[in-house]
């Protein structure tokens, strides 16, 4: 018992859940307690190499240093002493020179600095040694940066990476193309699944990780190519500029449907919170229309994420005038692996995936 809550403190610390959702576990001595902080989050080679960004860190390893002077539950914590290494970390994270992150304010003020994020998640009925896979990105911790929502990770991703998981036919021995696939987390997954699944690493399926902004694209390319991420080593993972507005430009049109018949040529399309924006229907609708004539294509999987009523209705009538078939997916997105906070996340119920169909 008191092993998983400890590993629950590692899968939370590494993909930067809110501290204070971090529950310490009670029935332990403040010396086994410690022991494994510095073994499994200083010492792990991983955590060494994409560590949370300092910012995070700080908050973090106050809270520890806090928990560790004030606690003594057990007899053994008598003669506990904090380790110099967590004290040394704690105050080196306080030293503003030593701060890489570029964050513009220091101690907790400002906005969040990015920072190296790491997912733990599990593969069932997935070939895997391992308990845990993971899989890590350098993220914006902002809604939005430099003018896009495309440098962090969305809710939506997560939701219909975790669907990838429990459906990997829906993927496995097919080309992807994902549309608008920000900072790669669900493309970087679906990779894995491939490789997971036994695919010939000599002739790998190609997973298009597509997307209009070039900041995105090359952080996405970064993070894809991170050596810790199987899609580093899968070979078919390719990322790749398109905008859905070339789908209504008279002049761009024919380009994009080059890309999207001739080199892309997927069997199936994924997208995740790419209906964010009214203004963006018109041109998605038409790229999914095209890229569903492709000569493989067979349907589209998009989850999105409820805000906006109008946006959502108008969002449906524009596909069902422009002749798609569109089902809900029937998923029970309660088991969400990759945050162990996701369940306090409140956007999870407004997830949904949508099948399209062309006509
Ligand atoms: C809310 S983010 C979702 C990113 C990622 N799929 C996720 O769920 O974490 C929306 C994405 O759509 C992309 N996008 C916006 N307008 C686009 C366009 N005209 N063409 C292609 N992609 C676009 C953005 O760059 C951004 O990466």
């Amino acid at each position: 018992m008191a092993d998983d809550v400890l590993f629950e403190v590692v899968r939370q610390y590494a993909c930067l859940s809110p501290v204070n959702a971090i529950s310490l576990p009670k029935d332990i001595s403040n010396t086994v307690l410690q022991d494994f902080l510095v073994k499994e989050l200083l010492e792990d080679q991983h955590l060494k190499v994409y560590p949370p960004s300092q910012q995070y860190q700080r908050t973090f390893w106050k809270k520890i240093v806090a928990h560790l002077e004030r606690t003594s539950i057990m007899p053994e914590d008598e003669e506990f002493e904090i380790s110099s290494v967590i004290y040394d970390h704690y105050l080196g994270l306080l030293n503003p020179n030593n701060d890489s992150s570029g964050s513009s304010s220091f101690v907790g003020q400002g906005p969040p600095s990015k920072s190296f994020v790491t997912y733990f998640w599990k593969a069932p009925g997935l070939t895997s040694s391992e308990r845990f896979l993971k899989t890590t990105l350098l993220e914006s911790r902002n809604m939005i940066e430099s003018g896009t929502t495309g440098l962090r990770t969305w809710t939506a991703s997560f939701v219909l990476a975790q669907y990838l998981i429990d459906h990997p036919d829906v993927i496995v021995r097919k080309n992807v193309l994902e549309l608008g696939a920000g900072i790669g987390f669900t493309g970087i997954v679906a990779s894995a699944i491939q490789v997971l699944a036994g695919q010939d690493s000599s002739n790998p399926n190609k997973i298009w990780l597509t997307d209009v902004e070039d900041t995105v694209l090359a952080t996405c390319r970064d993070n894809v190519d991170l050596p810790c991420n199987t899609s580093s080593t899968h070979g078919g993972v390719k990322t790749q500029q398109l905008d859905w507005y070339a789908a209504l430009d008279e002049n761009r049109r024919p380009e994009m449907v080059s890309l999207l018949h001739r080199t892309l040529d997927p069997d199936v399309i994924i997208g995740a919170d790419i209906v964010f924006d009214p203004s963006l229907i018109g041109s998605l609708l038409a790229t999914l229309e095209i890229a569903l004539r492709s000569t493989r294509a067979t349907f589209a999987l998009i989850a999105l994420t409820r805000r906006n009523p109008e946006t959502m209705a108008k969002f449906m009538s524009s596909a069902i005038e422009r002749g798609f078939t569109v089902d809900a997916v029937e998923y029970q997105n309660q088991h969400i692996s990759f945050l162990p906070h996701l369940a306090l996340d409140t956007n999870l119920k407004d997830v949904k995936i949508l099948r399209f169909v062309s006509s």
